[in-house]
């Protein structure tokens, strides 16, 4: 079997759907539920007996070992994190803690067993380190997209502790021979996305009929990656991915905040009309973020040529499959819009 952490998350959750889907090879899924944790995407395999389910932290070096021991993974892939850029400044202690100390513990438990298997198990074992464009910092508008050897520039403190953690994933490697392998991903969007980030937060907002909150000029860039294909991604890596290396993971979708707005805008006028208008009226331009990064572009040529994957969603097809995901899942959405999620509304959004 895998050992998935965080696997009741946004990726973590759609990555266990995909691979018992594709693959169909149980799973241990190691997640503490924080708020952005939430069993009911994983509603579909309650009676699944390929999926086990933990409900633990990824600091507790106890529980590990005892996981680690119990069921015996040819491979570990890491997803849990503390993942949202706002949150980690208005809080960065708790990114410290799961994503540095929380790497560093599981490092040292795969290390632990891994060391401790047969020879053959040891050659095919796996730690998949799941990381982030934004370790590489911000482009200017001509920059070429990241590449594998763009130096480390992390900007938040979320970019930072992630960087930690892929530093920390590559020094087990090299210093242990720990068979590590790490992506590192552009934004991601699909279903069962936390309503916390930007394209589930506009979709729900402009639902309920309230403001479409654009930092700062909306011009800032990102690369949006439809999830499926990421954990096509991860599947490939995983398979055929060479120990020690990193593989950049991305859309080849460079988009303005804005225009990714005004396109939500479009398909909800389209496929649920508002008779109060257009739902670009509600589009407002508030306070930017601290330290927001201007652009961010992925050159995702390494995976294409070494392992074969591309995306398979263009934007366009990506971005209304999402659309008609939640307008088909209010009940999801109004679960997960719970008082700790109006507690982060008003600490994200009065004061801009
Ligand atoms: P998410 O915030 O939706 O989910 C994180 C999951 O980790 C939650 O289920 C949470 O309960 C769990 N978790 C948090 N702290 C934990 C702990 N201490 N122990 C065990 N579980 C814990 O995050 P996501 O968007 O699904 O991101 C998953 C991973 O992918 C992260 O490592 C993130 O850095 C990376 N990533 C995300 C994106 C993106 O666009 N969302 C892009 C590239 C990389
Ligand atoms: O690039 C990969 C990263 O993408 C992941 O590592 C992170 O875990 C993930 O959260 C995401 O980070 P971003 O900061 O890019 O995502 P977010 O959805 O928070 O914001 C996307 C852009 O939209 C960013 O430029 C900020 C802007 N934004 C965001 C929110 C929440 C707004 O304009 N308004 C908003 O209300």
């Amino acid at each position: 079997m895998i050992l998935v952490t965080g696997g009741a998350g946004f990726i973590g959750g759609n990555f266990v759907l995909d691979w018992l889907e594709a693959v169909g090879e149980p799973i241990l899924n190691l997640d503490k539920l924080t708020y952005a944790g939430n069993l009911e995407t994983l509603a579909s395999l309650k009676q699944d007996q390929r999926h086990v389910f933990v409900q633990g932290d990824i600091c507790d070096r106890g529980l590990l070992d005892q996981l680690l021991a119990e069921y015996r993974p040819r491979a570990i892939i890491h997803f849990a994190a503390e993942s949202h850029v706002d949150r980690s400044i208005h809080g960065p202690g708790e990114f410290i803690r799961t994503n540095v100390e929380g790497t560093y513990a599981l490092l040292e438990a795969a290390r632990a067993y891994w060391s401790k298997l047969e020879d053959a198990g040891r050659a095919a074992f796996r730690f998949h380190h799941v990381s982030t464009d934004e370790v590489y910092g911000s482009l200017g508008p001509n920059d070429p997209p990241f590449a594998e050897t763009h130096p480390y520039e992390p900007n938040s403190p979320y970019s930072a502790s992630k960087a930690s953690s892929d530093h920390l994933a590559r020094a087990w490697h090299h210093t242990y021979g720990l068979p590590v392998v790490t992506t590192n991903c552009s934004n991601n969007y699909g279903p069962y996305h936390f309503p916390e980030k930007l394209i589930p937060l506009m979709i729900v907002n402009a639902l309920a009929g309230r403001p479409l909150p654009i930092y700062g000029d909306g011009r800032n860039v990102r690369d949006w990656l439809y999830v499926g294909d990421h954990c096509a991604a991860i599947r490939a890596v995983l398979a055929g991915g060479r120990e020690g290396e990193t593989y950049n993971v991305g859309g080849w979708n460079e988009k303005p905040n804005v225009e990714i707005v005004q396109t939500i805008c479009t398909l909800l006028d389209e496929l649920r009309p508002d008779p109060a208008g257009p739902y670009a009226r509600l589009i407002t331009y508030v306070k930017d973020r601290p330290g927001h990064d201007r652009r961010y572009a992925i050159d995702a040529r390494k995976i294409e040529r070494e392992l074969g994957w591309r995306p398979a969603e263009t934007f366009e097809t990506g971005i209304r499959k999402t659309v008609e995901w939640y307008l088909a899942n209010p009940g999801w959405v109004a679960n997960v819009q719970s008082g700790a999620y109006r507690d982060w509304v008003v600490v994200n959004y009065t004061a801009r």
